[in-house]
């Protein structure tokens, strides 16, 4: 059971989680939260002990406060490493003073969280910083709402952090990360961290394909993928954002986190209060792997929306099949093979909608294309649900194209600044959602499309950074305040969305994987992982991505060969085994699919929905990386232990080494494990200590081994 324990002797609270423990405190003056303990669970007399023989030591020409490894700095008095919080007073004072007033448990069911409230000793800054944990996870969400409880002054906020993750004493650390680019996201990275601080942000408006807002650090490069504590954080923004890892030249390394501070200024007006995003942190001893799959947990149990679905449907996508040339003859055609293959949701992408014909015009007018629509969706839809299929819908609502009646009426509904070009990127400009008459347009234009039809799934796109934020009119106070407005309001449509139609699924996609976070994640069941879909490369994008994000919501199509962006040919088999990883699509022109591929697709579908449930909703070790090797392989355990999907892909074959042997991870020992449709029966000693044998013969050979577990004799 999650506990949040007040100590008064201590003046501590603290954190006891499934497997991990953290402590916090006030000092004796209580003008500082202190951190104390984040690591393995200890018990609660332990944690006590250490808050009650907490000291700052002095040094000279150091600061005390500023080396005392403060939960959250405000930016003031001796402090000179990264703060979470920079304010400026109306009458030009700049700095804060606070201390502590008051703190409150919230207890709820499996669920709890401690507040603390912190108040200028002069100005009317409030500042309440939030923490909450769960039972039967390692998380600790923590977030901060700031309030200006005066009667007329403002305050300007100049940089607005979400927490300071402070790591114990240790010489040196690792930092691992994500990054990447368009068509080679969430690439796994590694850093070993010299005194200094090392910057991972986005400054594009977006969450970015350049690097995801997630981190996790190790000691002394110790942790490997099942052994070895690691300490890993998250971020909940879809907009600009920014992680500051500071190493101090006192052995010391906190990170910092939250809505980027370049370009930043928000103008917190008299009685207003502002929520920033949650920063996520999570400790595991069991290496990567174990953090993983605490990740995958929280995700799927405590983030993600809660849908109608257990499992996330097969679904097919008509993008690389039709491109912008979409209509009502060629959909329906591929609806049909889609559905004789098993498929669920039928997705219709780009191209439907205004003057679609290409990229230079449309965005925007999102009203049906009557030439290649002359009726209307519905008879598509009609037909999709007649043949056993949901319908779904690709938008790109945050954009328009020049050519398009919506910036033909409505030109200054765009980012811009006076005077400056209006930057185009894909032959499109971003719509200023930081505008509540582009919000409500919005919320309007697609309430309107899914009230007249029954669409049951949404592919929400945005395919370009934002630049040139301006607002020229509007926001003359404080312009930069767009950057945060627009996340606000595009969450808002979301969750107002999610409201008047929870039928529908949403699925995240930024050119593939350029908005996958946790803030959108808490509002869409799925996230397209990349527009690259050649299987070799995806298997490490797909590595990277499972580092921090659940399986169940990595979209993953097979597609045509050659590939279009790799050239590359490989088997069906093997592609349909690198995108039964996770939740699976089809993406290929199944009008050239020959007889023999559709029958050996329709059978992977069917076997697909066999093992979906323990893909999509178990626990995923992975057993080899491919950064190294010739194979790839990973392994997937039910929540209940009933049942093992392994995959290895191998991708090519050299000195006529076709055998390799798999140690399985997570089974019972003494327990029987079964293969599906073979006669082999094996012990989980046998299968984790010497292993499971398989040949893997040529290039781009794969297999996939359902095991089931045996009731003990
Ligand atoms: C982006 C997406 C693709 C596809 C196109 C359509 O690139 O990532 O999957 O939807 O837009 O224009």
């Amino acid at each position: 059971m999650a506990e949040i324990i007040h100590d008064v002797a201590s003046l501590a609270w603290i954190f006891q989680m499934e497997a991990s423990t953290y402590c916090i405190r006030l000092n004796e003056e209580q003008t500082s939260l202190q951190h104390i303990y984040w690591g393995t669970r200890i018990d609660t007399a332990t944690a006590r002990e250490m808050a009650l023989a907490w000291r700052t030591y002095f040094v000279p020409f150091e600061s005390t406060i500023g080396n005392s490894r403060e939960e959250f700095a405000p930016w003031g008095e001796l402090r000179f490493s990264e703060p979470t919080l920079k304010v400026a007073y109306a009458d030009g004072t700049r700095g804060i003073e606070w201390h502590f007033e008051a703190y409150g448990i919230e207890q709820e069911q499996r669920k709890q969280t401690l507040w603390l409230r912190f108040v200028d000793q002069v100005y009317s800054l409030q500042v309440t910083l939030y923490y909450r944990i769960y039972t039967g996870h390692d998380v600790i969400e923590r977030w901060v709402r700031l309030e200006n409880s005066g009667a007329d002054a403002p305050i300007m906020l100049e940089q607005a952090f979400s927490a300071d993750w402070q790591l114990p004493h240790h010489e040196r650390y690792r930092m691992t990360y994500l990054h990447g680019r368009w068509g080679k996201e969430t690439q796994v990275t590694e850093t070993l961290l010299s005194p200094g601080k090392f910057v991972l942000e986005s400054r594009r408006g977006t969450t970015s394909h350049q690097f995801n807002p997630w981190v996790a650090f190790d000691v002394d490069a110790s942790a490997t993928e099942e052994q070895g504590e690691v300490w890993s954080m998250a971020l909940a923004w879809s907009g600009s954002w920014k992680f500051v890892a500071e190493t101090t030249s006192y052995g010391t390394l906190h990170c910092v986190g939250g809505i980027n501070d370049f370009d930043f200024r928000y103008r917190l007006d008299a009685g207003v209060c502002l929520d920033l995003p949650m920063f996520v942190g999570l400790y595991a001893s069991g290496g990567f792997g174990e953090s993983s799959r605490k990740w995958h947990l929280y995700q799927r149990e405590r983030l993600l929306p809660e849908t109608l679905d257990a499992v996330r449907p097969i679904l097919y996508n008509s993008w690389e099949a039709t491109a912008f040339a979409v209509d009502e003859r060629n959909q329906m055609e591929l609806a049909e093979q889609a559905a004789s293959l098993g498929i669920e949701v039928f997705v219709m992408d780009d191209g439907w909608f205004g003057e679609r014909a290409h990229d230079r015009a449309g965005l925007g007018d999102w009203t049906v294309n009557r030439a290649k629509f002359p009726r209307g969706l519905n008879p598509l839809i009609e037909r999709v649900n007649e043949l056993g299929m949901r319908f779904g819908l690709w938008v790109e609502p945050e954009m328009v194209n020049v050519d398009s009646d919506l910036y033909r009426a409505h030109p200054d509904w765009v980012y811009h600044f006076h005077k400056r070009t209006r930057t185009e990127s894909r032959n499109q400009l971003v719509l200023n959602l930081a505008r509540t008459d582009v919000r409500d347009w919005m919320f309007t234009t697609l309430d309107t499309l899914l009230s007249e039809h029954n669409i049951e799934f949404i592919k929400w796109d945005m395919n370009r950074s934002i630049s040139d934020p301006g607002w020229p009119v509007e926001s003359g106070h404080n312009p930069e305040r767009v950057w945060l407005a627009y996340v606000q309001n595009l969450y808002w449509v979301f969750d107002e969305l999610r409201r008047r139609h929870p039928n529908v699924a949403f699925e995240s996609c930024s050119g593939g994987g350029g908005r996958i976070d946790l803030g959108i994640l808490s509002r869409v069941e799925q996230v397209w992982t990349s527009d690259n879909t050649d299987a070799l490369d995806r298997l490490r994008i797909q590595e990277g991505f499972s580092y921090a994000y659940a399986p169940r919501a990595m979209m993953c199509w097979v597609t045509d060969c050659p590939n279009y962006l790799t050239a590359r040919t490989v088997p069906l088999l093997y592609r349909f085994h690198v995108a039964m990883a996770g939740s699976l699509g089809i993406g290929g022109d199944l009008s050239h699919w020959t007889p023999q591929e559709r029958e050996e697709a329709r059978a992977l579908i069917e076997s697909y929905k066999r093992v979906r449930p323990t893909v999509q909703n178990g626990k995923l070790y992975r057993l080899r990386s491919p950064r190294s090797g010739q194979v790839a392989a990973a392994q997937y355990v039910a929540q209940d232990g009933s049942e093992v999907i392994v995959f290895a892909w191998g991708h090519s074959q050299q000195f006529g080494e076709t055998q390799i042997v798999l140690q399985l991870y997570g089974l019972e020992q003494e327990a029987s494990y079964s293969v599906v449709d073979e006669s082999m029966h094996y012990s989980g000693a046998y299968l984790m200590q010497h292993g499971l044998k398989m040949r893997l013969v040529g290039d781009f050979a794969s297999q996939m081994y359902h095991l089931v577990r045996h009731a003990l004799a």
